[in-house]
């Protein structure tokens, strides 16, 4: 993988920049009629009310919801790719790198991620999640409890509780080894490595397989004055990594994979089938002889997935690599005083592992 972080290209949605054969859609039309135009694979344009979309996309589900009426898992995945399908039909004209829509939001991401062209068609469900990640990206993420807000690059996993980060802060506090190396495996928006700046490392490399969160964490890096403290690589795993590191660190997806991985951010909630091996056997490899391995995980996946064995469990129980340093597990509070939790993550726990090389006898 190209290990110049400069020349990276974000991921970013598809869009068309040839014209389209395309239906106007107003308020007050046939939204019914034209539903059933999109379902036969007919572009529709948004036209005049941004909102119009919306009606559009309402009446799509509610028309598809009639076919499929399979509750099962199956079915339910079959209904969701059908609507997806579906609803990238629906466009909106991108003119000057804007949407020329009444009550449009702005979205700084149009110009940001397509530098090379001003005018062109985007789907309508893209412009959604672009709008989202640009509200979370302007708004910032402020963590408290470590003096910090975050402000996350477009298709960047970032944390929405903090849990995990005090659980991390915690032990970093009461960290007396040496502080000269650090890596992190999946360095998403960034906030573990800040969180060894904060606490004293200056030398960290960080890789991650997803281009844009080694793009929003380079820019991070620099907003914070980090960027001579931080190394990146795009990449997987310690892949462009020689050294040897005191603390690795990975707070690595917490869901196994049913699925083929896209690129990009699918990869930040799931994990295929030999990551886990792959990372122990390599962290062997990189990590100094009194270093220690930091992996924070869930519980949440054996709530969800009672089949898939705990990786790191499974690790210390069938390899000879690595023996249990410490384990401190915390309560995942709500993301909000007003959210009841009502779900299966009310017993949600978050885990911090700590891991140090088996001594020989
Ligand atoms: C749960 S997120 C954690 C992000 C961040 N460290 C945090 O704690 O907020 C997991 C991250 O690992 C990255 N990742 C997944 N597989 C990887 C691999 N094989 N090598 C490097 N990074 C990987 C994902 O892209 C994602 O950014």
């Amino acid at each position: 993988m190209n290990n110049s972080t400069e020349s990276l290209n974000a991921n970013r949605p598809d869009i068309i920049t040839t014209e389209v054969e395309t239906i106007s859609f107003y308020r007050k039309m046939d939204t019914k009629a034209t539903v059933l135009e999109m379902i036969e694979g007919k572009y529709v344009i948004v036209e005049e009310y941004y909102s119009n979309g919306l009606e559009v996309l309402a009446e799509l589900k509610k028309n598809l919801l009639k076919t499929y009426t399979d509750k099962s898992f199956k079915g339910q995945r079959e209904y969701r790719s059908a609507f997806r399908e579906a609803s990238h039909r629906l466009l909106i004209k991108v003119v000057d790198n804007k949407l020329p829509l009444k009550k449009a939001p702005s979205i700084g991401w149009l110009e940001i991620l397509y530098p090379e062209v001003k005018d062109f068609y985007i789907s309508y469900p893209d412009v959604q999640g672009m709008n989202s990640s640009w509200q979370w990206h302007k708004k910032g993420i402020e963590i408290k409890t470590l003096d910090l807000s975050i402000y996350p690059y477009y298709g960047t996993y970032f944390p929405t509780r903090f849990d995990h980060l005090k659980l991390f802060d915690k032990w970093l506090k009461k960290y007396d080894g040496s502080k000269e190396k650090a890596i992190e495996i999946g360095v998403g928006s960034g906030i573990l490595s800040f969180q060894l700046v904060q606490n004293g490392f200056d030398n960290i490399t960080a890789s991650d397989t997803n281009k844009n969160a080694i793009i929003g964490v380079r820019e991070e890096a620099k907003r914070l004055g980090f960027e001579d403290k931080i190394s990146l690589n795009y990449g997987d795993l310690f892949e462009n990594c020689e050294e040897k590191a005191d603390v690795i660190v990975f707070n690595p997806p917490w869901l196994k994979a049913k699925h083929k991985l896209e690129e990009g951010i699918d990869k930040a909630m799931y994990y295929e089938d030999e990551l886990f091996p792959r990372f122990f056997e390599q962290a062997k490899q990189h990590l100094k002889p009194e270093g220690k391995i930091v992996l924070i995980f869930s519980n949440f996946s054996e709530v969800v997935d009672k089949e898939t064995p705990h990786p790191i469990i499974e690790e210390l129980r069938n390899s000879n690599r690595f023996r249990k340093d410490l384990h401190l597990r915390r309560d995942v509070r709500a993301s909000s005083k007003r959210t009841k939790r009502t779900d299966n993550r009310v017993n949600e726990k978050v885990e911090l592992w700590v891991l140090a090389h088996k001594k020989e006898k």
